[in-house]
């Protein structure tokens, strides 16, 4: 490719070409690398579609695809995820957000609609997307969680971004609960969740980027869940309600008799995938 004298729409057919075998959506990651080396989005991109593009706008665009190449996620490029109503910094310090995970925020929003100040707790919170967007929706406070430093880190840098100021929002480096003090209208988590197999057979290419914590759930996939369900009732609330994501076949472990909770509601995706339990303190 000669970069010097590329056309915006030149860039993206000749990387869409290079990266045939490499994306499922080789266009789409084309388009949001170039979008990113010009500083536009994508409507951005459409109205430069015939001009040239800088030498030292292509040169970038180009190390942006050398990395996508290897395998890189389009996300760790640009820094940037969309999720729910914003837009996350995320980089290889937290998992990528994705879009099953929304259906967490839909339902807190749904139990949180008439109580403006909830206390929410999100635990596994990596880039804290879930706990910031149950925030946007309901105007909660916030306490967000995580095992690890690096993601709690993260995490601030997207509070700071998206709720600057704001004097609602706590961080609690934690091992699932033992850092955690005082009871919640509601705490939410995606746990790892993937078993010793799923590692070894999903875990490759883009995944081996992402923190391998934020993937591994022990041997059957379920134990961090199962630790979590055994203990979430001593922060909870009379009434509050837990929400966890389900790994596939999740549900399936889902033991009946956990201590004053009780099962609500299982939240299937559009495929009817088993994405999301609840679960309701019942004393
Ligand atoms: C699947 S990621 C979810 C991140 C984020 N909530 C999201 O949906 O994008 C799981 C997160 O759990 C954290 N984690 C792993 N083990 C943990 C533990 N024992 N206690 C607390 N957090 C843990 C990881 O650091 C990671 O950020």
């Amino acid at each position: 490719m000669n970069i010097s004298k590329s056309k915006v729409g030149t860039l993206i057919d000749e990387a869409e070409k290079e990266l045939k075998g490499i994306s499922e959506t080789p266009r789409l990651d084309a388009e949001i690398l170039l979008a990113k080396a010009l500083d536009t989005n994508r409507f951005g991109l459409f109205t430069k579609y015939n001009e040239d593009t800088e030498v030292k706008t292509a040169e970038l665009f180009s190390s942006f695809l050398k990395r996508r190449i290897n395998f890189e996620p389009v996300a760790y490029i640009t820094n940037e995820k969309e999720f729910f109503e914003d837009t996350f910094f995320v980089d290889s310090r937290v998992l990528i957000p994705r879009p099953e995970s929304e259906f967490i925020v839909e339902k807190a929003a749904a139990l949180l609609k008439n109580h403006e100040k909830a206390e929410v707790l999100d635990i596994c919170c990596g880039s804290g997307c879930i706990g910031l967007s149950i925030k946007r929706a309901s105007g909660c406070r916030l306490t967000l969680s995580d095992i690890s430093q690096d993601a709690l880190e993260v995490a601030e840098i997207n509070v700071n971004r998206l709720f600057p100021g704001s004097t609602e929002i706590s961080f609690v480096q934690s091992d699932l609960f033992s850092g955690i003090s005082g009871k919640f209208d509601l705490i939410t988590a995606n746990p790892p969740y993937l078993s010793e197999s799923d590692m070894k057979n999903f875990v490759v290419k883009e995944l081996e980027f992402e923190p391998q914590n934020a993937f591994f759930g022990g041997k059957t996939g379920f134990e961090i869940t199962e630790e979590i369900l055994e203990s979430v009732h001593n922060f909870l609330k009379s009434g509050g309600y837990f929400i966890t994501e389900l790994g596939f076949e999740g549900a399936n472990f889902i033991n009946k008799n956990y201590e004053n909770l009780e099962l609500t509601e299982i939240i299937k995706d559009y495929s009817g995938i088993e994405r999301a339990a609840v679960f309701r303190k019942t004393l």
